[in-house]
């Protein structure tokens, strides 16, 4: 499963495009879906190998998924306690948002399961939700100490907890939430800053009484869920690959339109701006309960910027791609508070930090982020992926603009989130 890629500078990037659709909201729609009574549609799903984990384990416990012919599915919902127990051990492939919120959605059923994934996966830290999940009485087991898959997990009865994570982190959340519905009495998480909070709409929007106040959110277990029609708006993580090649591209210009922009997402669009990005949304409107708009990307003179705080959480999934950003901007970009970036689908900060100083790239890694500076210039040269979708693609940004080819090896990992990355980047080059 190599597949290295060759990638050579870009004249430009012009044109429009729609990116495939939202990864979070696609989990959640099967999830929500599948407890819910009745037919829920999922008009813009995104048809990724992480999705597709997540679609395969529903299937297993019993669900009935139909695709129809434009890629839309159909899920016949069985209400929140028609799952049955699965026949064999469910595997979620590299993805963690499958992995951590099903532990805390299973940990309530009344049925034996086994959560295991790829190599990378099983080297992720799971205690950040087995720790929750023990105060509200779930039975969880895994490798070294439970902090590692595969995950036994004995469904037992669950009783409502009020959690402080020490970390903003939307799967952790939403993995107490899910467990939560399985509680009799209000369940409630506070998180430092406020992550993505794709779970809270779509539970609202399929009737659940979710109140989310600052600081944190309370569910109400024991809902009753009704089947809906989610229309998923195309990713912006997805998204962030192009507007970062359209401003370091000369002579570019590029719509990318229907872009999922809610608030918790769109850390990406503020630090762009912030760097000098010309770069405007338009025509802003509200899906399912999600805001959406198209956003009008131009080649920008960038320049250097502090990150931190608030917005690190969300832009947690646009690091690798900010550093290629930051590093054709003028000046030195310092990203901090940003230590979660070492345990995503691999040490992001690490990654980066050794892909970038290969094409001569001057970059300094830190414990909770990176000094990156903007040297303008870039060679060509051979990089690797680290086998992460993220890695890839920011790699494929980096070498529109550098100074001959870059070779990027292990590419097939791009699938896992944005399966026609390489077909679209070839439409709109010119
Ligand atoms: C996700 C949450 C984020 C993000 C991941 C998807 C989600 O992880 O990095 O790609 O769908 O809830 P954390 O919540 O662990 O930060």
């Amino acid at each position: 499963m190599t597949q290295a890629k060759t990638v050579s500078p870009a004249n430009g990037l012009r044109g429009e495009l729609t990116v495939p659709g939202d990864k979070s909201i696609s989990h959640r729609s099967i999830m929500l879906g599948s407890l819910a009574k009745g037919k829920t549609l999922v008009r813009g799903f995104l048809h990724g190998e992480d999705n597709h984990a997540t679609l395969n384990a529903f299937r297993t416990m019993g669900i009935t998924i139909n695709e129809l012919a434009d890629g839309d599915l159909e899920i016949h919902g069985r209400g929140l306690h028609g799952l049955s127990e699965p026949a064999d051990v469910i595997d979620c492939g590299n993805s963690g948002t499958t992995i951590r919120l099903m532990t805390g959605l299973l940990a309530g059923q009344g049925f034996f399961s086994v959560l295991t994934g790829d190599k990378y996966l099983r080297k992720r830290p799971m205690k950040r939700v087995l720790a929750p999940l023990a105060t509200m009485d779930a039975r969880i087991w895994g490798r070294g100490g439970g902090e590692f898959a595969p995950l036994a997990i004995l469904g037992n009865p669950l009783r409502p907890t009020t959690y402080d994570s020490p970390i903003a982190s939307a799967q952790v959340k939403s993995a107490v939430l899910l467990a939560g519905l399985y509680a009799e009495g209000e369940t409630t998480v506070r998180e430092p800053h406020l992550s993505r909070d794709h779970s809270e709409r779509m539970l609202k929007y399929f009737g659940a009484e979710i109140c989310p106040f600052k600081g944190g959110v309370t569910v109400k277990g024991q809902p009753h869920l009704e089947g809906r029609e989610v229309f998923v708006p195309g990713d912006i993580s997805s998204a962030a690959f192009f507007m970062v090649a359209a401003l370091i591209t000369p002579d570019s210009e590029l719509l990318i339109r229907n872009v999922g922009v809610n608030p918790t997402r769109s850390g990406i669009i503020d630090i762009l701006q912030d760097m000098g990005a010309k770069l405007e949304l338009l025509n802003p409107r509200e899906l399912s309960g999600e805001p959406v708009a198209d956003i009008l990307v131009k080649t920008s003179e960038l320049k250097g910027i502090e990150i931190g705080g608030e917005v690190v959480p969300r832009a947690i999934d646009e690091f690798p791609v900010i550093s290629i950003a930051a590093a054709f901007a003028q000046g030195t970009t310092i990203v901090r508070d940003a230590r979660e970036l070492r345990v995503k689908e691999t040490d992001r900060i690490a990654a980066m930090t050794s892909e970038l100083s290969r094409l001569g790239g001057r970059v300094e890694a830190r414990e909770d982020g990176m000094a990156i500076a903007g040297a303008g210039h870039l060679s060509g040269g051979l990089v690797s992926s680290h086998g992460d979708h993220r890695i890839a693609m920011s790699m494929a940004v980096a070498a529109l603009r550098a100074g001959k080819e870059v070779r990027i090896s292990d590419t097939a990992c791009t699938a896992t989130s944005f399966p026609n990355f390489w077909d679209l980047l070839e439409k709109v080059r010119v």
